[in-house]
């Protein structure tokens, strides 16, 4: 039997090419050099047809041919430049630009515009249509970000395609058929999804454009700077278009190992915060009870005064980092280590905190992130992907896509779970039970989440998945955490953890705290840290807003976000990913390692040193059985975290903070039945917290899902660590 051929040979514009079988004739000819016009053609998604610009002539075929579409044949022979071919183009350019309007001066696309760049290239020239174009109400909008210009549609159906086939979420439609066709949401509210950045970069002409760079800048105007998204541990690509000092958008850059060509909304719209005028210029110190501008003189050497007076006692802590590059993590560790003399470091503040021995394993993934897109079997345990990880959804998707198997094991069904294969839902406390009879199949990976990660069995689950031949990614972390860890901002052996220092500081009280890039204010429960506070001698804090722990803080420090430095960052696969500074710089600011070494000078003490952040991958051992604690209770708390949150940097992020939705308290109708408690109910928490019930039927049964990283919903008031599985009792709070 003869081998089934692989290759096709064929001839366009009288050149031979050899190309695999299921090639299209578009990507041969673009292979070859050749520029093709395309519109609805994008080559992230499968060929679709629509716009029949990419007209091309095929001997023996009666008819022009869409390109994008023709798969190439044994024998067939191609003419790209033929006359009819030109002509059949020319006549779609035409047709297109009926309705388009001529507003490529006011148009934010001009200058980057596929269409016009066509038109130039591919067009007649002149139009046979003098009749009136279409007009629309102009523009509408589609949420926060994104603006409409209907009548700029050319109804590609790109970004409706992106919302099915790339992040699952339907954000757009195509509303109504034919001439009447124009672009919407399902259900006529603002676009639900949390990439809709994307279909503004996808969409060939000026409809969709984004809202906060809109009449803005020309491209030619803006210097593109490449450099990473900081705002999540993922650490996509991406460009700072900068013009005249400041950030006016971010793109993505192309990355096939991380982001491939996308960013989530955060990554698109989250650098906002570092134009607001809310940002620290100056030096404070507190004087008389005020905190008032100081020089960096004075505050650098009040703050060295007090490390020496300090110094001999040893009760002197550095917390934070995880906004910071990894070589500031590493500068302010050293600051504390050979500096002030102690390893009381520690760079989770807000996330739990494990001893090592009851962590088990570190997070991390022991595969690439662009791997993802290749696997047939995926667990989903406890991972509230989109929220925690969201470019990554968008690689799985593509898994998804050609036929993988999802299965997720949770506390509740995230919104991705229709794309799941097997959902299967249980109360915090019986996380084992439920893996132990999952069959881990061969080309596969297990991701585990802080549904599991930020548990009291988490040492259990962890001891038992390690024994999978699969590829264990333990997702955890937010911001550079990973660079902060590698790069020494972990308690040593020595150290205390954050948690032993708050204990501390509040029973007997402590010397020195140097908080940078964090707010311990809202992380701990109020009257702990306030106690901790009263009893801590000098706290310094170095961050780019006033906090609510600045608020307190004897000295602080203004310092540069993650768009205004170099450096680097570690994202969850461990990689390393270049940051370079998109904008000049707060005049009278530093950096944060600007900081750290000055301080250190004061000493006489240089901390540079060339360090290589990256740990060796150890390859993984299966790890003696850990037994779960099996303590039974009525209602477990787990918690949850929201792309859209309120943190210190979303809260300056004027458009961001509009898409962050108003955090309720999610329980299964059955539980509110069982308590007498309905959809809308303000409830209290432990005695502790008041928040809104929702009813949802994705909380499984048992548990109750209560949202971290909103100020007026402070979680963190039920406990120090916060652990899922936390007991909760629920009182009705009259109105
Ligand atoms: S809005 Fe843009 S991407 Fe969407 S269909 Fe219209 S032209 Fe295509
Ligand atoms: S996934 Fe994370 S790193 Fe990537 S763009 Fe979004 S916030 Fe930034
Ligand atoms: S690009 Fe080929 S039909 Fe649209």
């Amino acid at each position: 039997m003869s081998e089934e051929k692989t290759v096709v040979n064929f001839t366009i514009d009288g050149q031979k090419v050899s190309v695999p079988k299921g090639t299209t004739v578009y990507k041969a000819c673009t292979d070859l050099g050749l520029d093709i016009p395309i519109f609805c053609y994008q080559d992230r998604m499968p060929p679709f047809g629509a716009c029949r610009v990419c007209l091309v002539e095929v001997e023996k075929m009666p008819k022009l041919q869409t390109s994008c579409t023709l798969v190439a044949t044994e024998g067939m022979v191609v003419h790209t430049q033929s006359g009819r071919a030109e002509k059949g183009r020319e006549e779609i350019l035409e047709l297109l630009l009926i309705n388009h309007p001529l507003d490529c001066p006011i148009c934010d696309k001009g200058g980057e515009c596929p269409l016009q760049d066509q038109a130039y290239k591919f067009g007649p020239g002149k139009s046979h249509f003098y009749e009136e174009k279409r007009h629309f109400k102009k523009p509408i909008f589609l949420g926060p970000v994104l603006t409409l210009d209907r009548e700029r549609c050319i109804v590609c159906a790109r970004c409706t395609r992106f919302g099915d086939l790339v992040a699952g979420d339907h954000a757009l439609e195509l509303l109504d058929r034919g001439y009447r066709s124009e672009v919407g949401t399902p259900h006529g509210g603002p676009a639900e999804s949390k990439f809709i950045g994307n279909t503004i970069e996808i969409c060939p002409v000026g409809a969709l454009t984004s809202t906060v760079y809109r009449f803005r800048a020309r491209p030619w105007d803006n210097k593109h700077i490449p450099s990473t998204c900081t705002l999540c541990p993922v650490g996509c690509s991406l460009i700072f278009d900068e013009r005249d000092g400041e950030i006016l958008r971010t793109r993505s850059c192309e990355n096939k190992n991380v982001n491939d060509m996308w960013l989530c909304d955060k990554g698109w719209f989250g650098y906002e915060f570092a134009a607001s005028d809310k940002r620290l210029l100056k030096p404070l110190i507190r004087r008389n009870g005020k905190l008032e501008k100081a020089s960096w003189e004075e505050a650098l050497s009040l703050i060295a005064s007090k490390i020496k007076a300090f110094k001999p006692n040893g009760k002197l802590a550095g917390w934070g980092g995880n906004p910071l590059t990894t070589e500031e993590n590493s500068l302010f560790q050293k600051l504390m280590r050979e500096v002030c003399g102690v390893d009381h470091v520690d760079h989770r503040i807000g996330t739990p905190i494990f001893t090592p021995k009851e962590e088990v394993l570190p997070p991390g993934m022991e595969m690439s992130i662009g791997e993802c897109e290749n696997l047939t079997h995926v667990y989903l345990l406890g991972l509230d992907l989109t929220e925690e990880f969201p470019v990554i959804w968008l690689r799985l998707k593509q898994a998804i896509n050609k036929g993988a198997k999802v299965t997720f094991v949770g506390h509740y069904a995230p919104e991705i779970a229709p794309y799941m294969s097997e959902v299967i839902l249980h109360p915090p406390g019986q996380e084992l039970e439920n893996i132990k009879k999952l069959s881990f199949e061969e080309g596969g990976a297990i991701f585990v989440g802080s549904q599991y990660l930020r548990n009291r069995n988490r040492g259990a689950i962890l001891s038992h998945l390690s024994s999978s031949p699969l590829n264990l990614n333990i997702m955890e972390g937010s911001g550079n955490s990973m660079g902060a860890r590698l790069a020494g901002m972990y308690p040593g052996e020595s150290g205390f953890d954050a948690l032993k220092v708050l204990e501390t500081a509040s029973k007997t009280g402590w010397d020195f705290l140097y908080v940078a890039g964090a707010n311990p204010a809202l992380k701990f429960p109020s009257k702990l840290w306030s106690e901790a506070r009263r009893k801590t001698s000098f706290l310094v804090v170095q961050d780019i807003f006033m906090t609510e722990t600045a608020d307190l803080a004897d000295v602080v420090l203004p310092t540069l976000s993650y768009v205004e430095k170099r450096g680097t960052f570690i994202n969850i696969e461990g990689r390393l990913q270049p940051l370079l500074r998109g904008k000049e710089l707060l005049e009278g600011v530093k950096t944060d390692g600007e900081i750290f070494i000055g301080l250190a000078e004061q000493f006489n003490i240089s901390l540079f040193s060339k360090e290589n952040f990256l740990n060796e991958k150890k390859k993984r051992t299966a790890l003696p059985e850990i037994k779960p604690q099996d303590e039974q209770v009525e209602l477990a708390a787990t918690f949850s975290r929201a792309l859209f949150d309120k943190g210190v940097r979303m809260r300056h992020n004027k458009h961001l903070l509009q898409m962050a939705k108003k955090p309720t308290l999610r329980l299964h109708p059955a539980e509110g039945e069982k308590r007498g408690l309905k959809m809308g109910d303000r409830v209290l928490v432990n005695g502790l917290v008041l928040g809104t019930l929702e009813l949802d039927g994705i909380v499984s049964e048992g548990t109750i899902v209560l949202p971290l990283g909103f100020p007026e919903l402070p979680m963190e008031e039920l406990g120090p660590n916060l652990m899922n599985g936390l007991p909760i009792t629920l009182e009705k709070v009259h109105p």
